[in-house]
């Protein structure tokens, strides 16, 4: 930004530097001072309705709210002053005159704003003795509920759908202490990206269905990872209780989604946690499907492929390590995909649930996989690698008399009798990897949960394998298969699994053309 005014200012005793027509609020941020605030957010229009980001600055009148005041040059400003302290203790216990002690029950309890700033800097007493108004719980539809009670009307969720994605259902209704936040007659919240009001709100006003009463915030274990339900590849973080996914929440990445998830994304999470998984190695043994170790299975898988046409039937839901060391058996890799209708995000550019029902449809055609609808040209003698695609909708008879091996998390169903080995490998959750989004973004996901019983992260027993066939491949982490990869893939040239970060880089074609999504 070379034409860029900069400011100079002091936030706290510390220096700061920024752009011209920063907010105080996103200056004191940038040195690593948060200034309370509820009807703030980044991703939506100034509001300046609940006056919980007073500070002071010196030489002025009056205190200044922090999110709707520019910076200015040589400006002195203190957040923690006795008078803006004041000021928010006053706004703090307006907000609770109304507000119902729920804690113990709501679900937004531990990561509550009003919870935290209350601690932080509200009265440690209530001087409100008369009966607190109460509203019943609404269905807003979708996967919305609303707790009038608790809110406190700071309007992002009306913002949102106004401003962000342009479906303007919701309003303040009334005036004064009845207001209440309402829905247009006939409308509700079923917008394809609606829930992410639920991730605004800064108080347990808007709720998930889906995750009413399963879990306290600090029950939760939390993990980077990449929602993998479409091609757009938005940023996620998996929360688990117990070893069981529970809730899936968008993770801020401005090159791809913003603050957001779409409803399909966030709540279609139920497969992640599936029991019936292939959790063992198994093998033919006098006629039937038996139980063993890796060693023996792995040993058949190899003997089976020697010498023979290999298939590769590949989803592209799995990594790209996977899929490399996939593309590494040699002979023909394909992949099918599940359809759905887009829907993008209005307000944001270039963000949409994708048609392509998978994460890393991109990186498979990087790898050389090519799409298919069914599979043909399967001879007797060939060897068909199932690679995590359960076969629905797919006319087994053209798998012919071909030998076949399944590596996957489950054994598809209706082909037991004809398998020779299967490998149970992990879930994109139970591993790390990166996958590569439609805009060509490889991006990282960690583990987020153990995985059952002997199964193996799919590129890892890939390694074992290829060695058996004697391809030198010895990788004991994702990133060493991520740099072979790197290596051995023009596409990929020149990138590093430790320089991705946590919101990943472009592929360098992408990034030449300007297209980092
Ligand atoms: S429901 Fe939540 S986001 Fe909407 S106005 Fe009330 S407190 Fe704010
Ligand atoms: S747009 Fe795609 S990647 Fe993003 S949350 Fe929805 S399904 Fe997941
Ligand atoms: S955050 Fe500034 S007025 Fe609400």
């Amino acid at each position: 930004m070379p034409d860029t005014k900069m400011i100079s200012l002091t936030i706290e005793g510390r220096a700061v530097t920024v752009p011209e027509g920063t907010s105080i609020l996103e200056a004191a941020k940038t040195v690593g001072i948060l200034i309370p605030h509820y009807c703030y957010h980044p991703a939506l229009p100034v509001a300046g309705v609940c006056r919980m980001c007073l500070v002071d600055v010196e030489k002025a009148p009056k205190l200044a709210p922090a999110c709707a005041t520019a910076v200015a040059d040589g400006q002195v400003i203190s957040t923690r002053t006795e008078k803006a302290l004041e000021a928010r203790k006053g706004v703090l216990e307006m907000l609770l005159i109304n507000h119902p002690l729920d804690c113990p029950i709501c679900d937004q309890s531990g990561e509550c704003e009003l919870q935290d700033y209350t601690y932080q800097e509200g009265r440690q007493d209530s001087r409100y003795r008369e009966p607190k108004r109460f509203n019943p719980v609404e269905d807003f539809g979708g996967d919305v509920v609303y707790v009038p009670n608790r809110c406190i009307l700071c309007t992002r969720c009306v913002r949102f759908m106004d401003d962000v994605a342009h479906d303007p259902v919701l309003s303040v209704s009334e005036r004064g202490d009845r207001a209440v936040i309402g829905k247009f007659d006939g409308a509700d919240l079923t917008h394809e990206w609606a829930s992410n009001v639920v991730d605004l709100c800064p108080v347990g006003a808007l709720l998930s269905k889906d995750f009413l009463n399963k879990a306290r915030a600090w029950e939760l274990d939390r993990s980077a990872s990449i929602c993998p339900n479409c091609t757009q590849g938005c940023n996620a973080i998996i929360e688990t209780r117990d070893n069981q996914v529970v809730r899936m929440r968008p993770r801020a990445n401005p090159d791809v989604n913003a603050y957001f998830m779409c409803d399909t994304g966030r709540l279609d999470y139920r497969w992640i946690n599936r029991t019936d998984r292939l959790e063992q190695p198994m093998m033919h043994v006098n006629g039937a499907l038996a139980a063993v170790d890796w060693e023996p299975a792995l040993a058949a898988a190899a003997a089976a492929l020697r010498g023979k046409r290999a298939v590769v039937l590949a989803s592209p839901m799995l990594s790209n390590e996977s899929l490399f060391l996939l593309s590494r058996l040699g002979g023909r890799g394909v992949f099918r995909v599940a359809q759905g209708p887009e829907a993008p995000l209005e307000g944001v550019p270039d963000l949409a649930l994708r048609a392509d029902r998978a994460a890393n449809v991109r990186g498979a055609e990087e790898m050389g996989f090519s799409r298919t609808a069914a599979l043909s040209g399967v001879g007797a003698g060939d060897v068909v690698v199932i690679a995590d695609d359960d076969l629905e909708g797919l006319d087994t008879a053209a798998l012919g008399g071909a030998t076949l091996i399944v590596m996957g998390t489950t054994l598809p169903e209706g082909i037991a009798g004809r398998v020779a080995v299967a490998l149970p490998t992990t879930n994109f959750s139970e591993e790390e990897g990166t996958f590569t989004n439609l805009r060509g973004r490889v991006q990282r996901f960690m583990q987020a949960r153990a995985a059952p019983g002997l199964a193996r992260p799919m590129w890892y027993a890939l390694t074992d394998l290829l060695a058996l066939l004697g391809q030198p491949s010895a990788y004991f982490i994702a990133s060493e298969v991520f740099d072979a990869l790197a290596a051995a893939k023009p596409s990929y040239a020149g990138m590093a699994y430790d320089t991705l970060g946590l919101r990943g880089s472009p592929l360098p074609a992408a990034q030449a053309a300007g297209r980092s999504a």
